[in-house]
């Protein structure tokens, strides 16, 4: 038994099963592990590291930032910390807002809910969010999510969450079945979720952009109506773009894509922010936002907020987004991937849906029975069958993430289009050859 499988206590497994490999270095899309044996990333890790593994200038933008500073406190100045905010709020024009720094997303998004509350005058408003969400595993993210692997940790009423239900097309929870009038209901749904409070009792909406952990990829009209339903109401909106972000759906930020109609309150930010090379998160708050808090005594701050080193790598990873126009490569890529996985789902009766492809980040559904869209067993279990095609796949050097019934494929945005297509050409493979019964 290694040492590693005996003495440390690992997230998201039960322990007894945990048997992986133990990675040594990487490069581009790939990593290695300490036998010499090399694997495709085909999930990122967790959907992190846009700009691939050991990323050359982010490599030496840490060594440098080291040598200088490696950390002073939040009630000191940092150069790299002012530069990162600076560069965050131009490319997403929150010119007069602020930034604050973060460890990782889950705290991200407690701060966003935090700020959003202390701004609206409500300390302790309601926040709304929905089902089959991922906000993080820190006690009030699980209250904030609907994810069904944390549902009974924490109770969404004494965090002050409402929950509505997700605009998950496929299987929209209002019977429709077309994608637009599902994403209209969704949207709808928030609203009659305000007004059924009392009035001014609702601080905020907190929601997932385009890409998140529970795979689901709302209509394109969901986000503009969920901004103009939010707006309408006096309500600040939050956008969980802690996976969505940095090219994942093919913008900077997923709520681009909808222009100034998708332009949230708040918007919050880890994994791509430094392609996860170090730990940490943003939240974005608008010149509105800020303003309201200017004179306000923030009684929050976690002592790692705004480490040097971690930004000095987020400054790094911006300008490798640019220089290697990644954002632009990822929505184009994207585009073919999901053309290639709806060639995937002719050929093969276990995929019911595709979906996603903004950007690098596509999710196919797997079901027992294409016709009534039957899943192999209740979510978030992962059939018997998937997880052999995992398998598989690992066996051939290629690493695919599945959630529940759902493979994500969220590359590195830096991957050659060649390996991409051997991927898919695996997938292909793979899906033909295991026995879905
Ligand atoms: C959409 C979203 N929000 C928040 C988080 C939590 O981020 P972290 O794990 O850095 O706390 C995740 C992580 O997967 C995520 O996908």
């Amino acid at each position: 038994m290694s040492s590693e499988r005996r003495d440390v206590l690992h997230s998201w497994c039960v322990q007894a099963d945990w048997n992986a490999p133990t990675i040594v270095g990487g490069s581009g899309a790939r990593f290695f592990d300490d036998t010499g044996r090399a694997y495709l990333d085909m999930s990122s890790l967790a959907e992190c590291m846009n700009l691939g593994h050991q990323h050359p200038a982010l490599v030496r933008a840490i060594q440098a930032q080291a040598e200088r500073l490696c950390f002073v406190t939040a009630s000191w100045g940092a150069e790299p910390r002012a530069a990162l905010a600076r560069r965050l709020l131009e490319l997403s024009g929150f010119e007069g807002g602020r930034v604050y720094f973060s460890l990782g997303g889950a705290d991200a998004n407690e701060h966003a809910v935090k700020f959003a509350r202390q701004a609206s005058g409500r300390l302790r408003g309601l926040v709304v969010a929905r089902d089959r969400s991922y906000h993080g595993a820190s006690y009030a993210t699980m209250a904030l999510s609907g994810d069904a692997r944390t549902q009974r940790q924490a109770d969404p009423a004494a965090f002050g969450v409402v929950r509505v239900p997700p605009p998950y097309a496929y299987r929209c929870p209002w019977g429709t079945t077309r994608e637009s009038d599902c994403g209209e209901r969704a949207a709808q749904a928030v609203a009659e979720a305000i007004d059924a409070e009392p009035a001014g009792s609702v601080a905020a909406v907190l929601m997932e952009a385009n890409a998140g952990t529970n795979g689901i990829v709302a209509p394109a009209n969901f986000w503009p109506r969920l901004r103009e339903q939010t707006r309408a109401r006096d309500v600040y909106l939050i956008a969980d773009e802690v996976m969505s972000g940095f090219g994942r759906c093919g913008e900077w930020f997923a709520w681009q894509r909808h222009g100034e109609a998708g332009r949230p309150d708040l918007m919050t930010l880890a994994k791509g922010l430094t392609g996860a090379h170090l730990p940490l998160g943003a939240v974005v708050v608008s010149a509105e936002v800020a303003s309201r808090l200017e004179h306000e005594m923030l009684y929050t701050g976690l002592t790692y907020c705004g480490h040097p080193l971690a930004c000095a790598t987020g400054v790094a990873a911006l300008q490798a987004y640019e220089d290697e126009d990644l954002i632009r490569r990822s929505r184009s890529l994207g585009a073919s991937l999901l053309q290639s996985l709806q060639a995937l789902a002719l050929r093969h009766a276990a995929i019911g849906d595709v979906r996603g492809g903004d950007g690098l980040f596509a999710v196919i559904e797997i079901v027992r029975d294409r016709a009534t869209k039957a899943p192999h067993g209740t979510w978030p279990e992962t059939p018997a069958p998937l997880r052999r095609l995992v398998v598989r796949a690992m066996e051939e050097g290629v690493s695919f993430a599945t959630r529940g019934n759902l493979i994500i494929i969220a590359p590195p945005l830096v991957i050659a289009e060649r390996d991409l297509a051997d991927a898919v050409a695996l997938l292909d493979r793979l899906l033909g050859e295991i026995d879905w019964s």
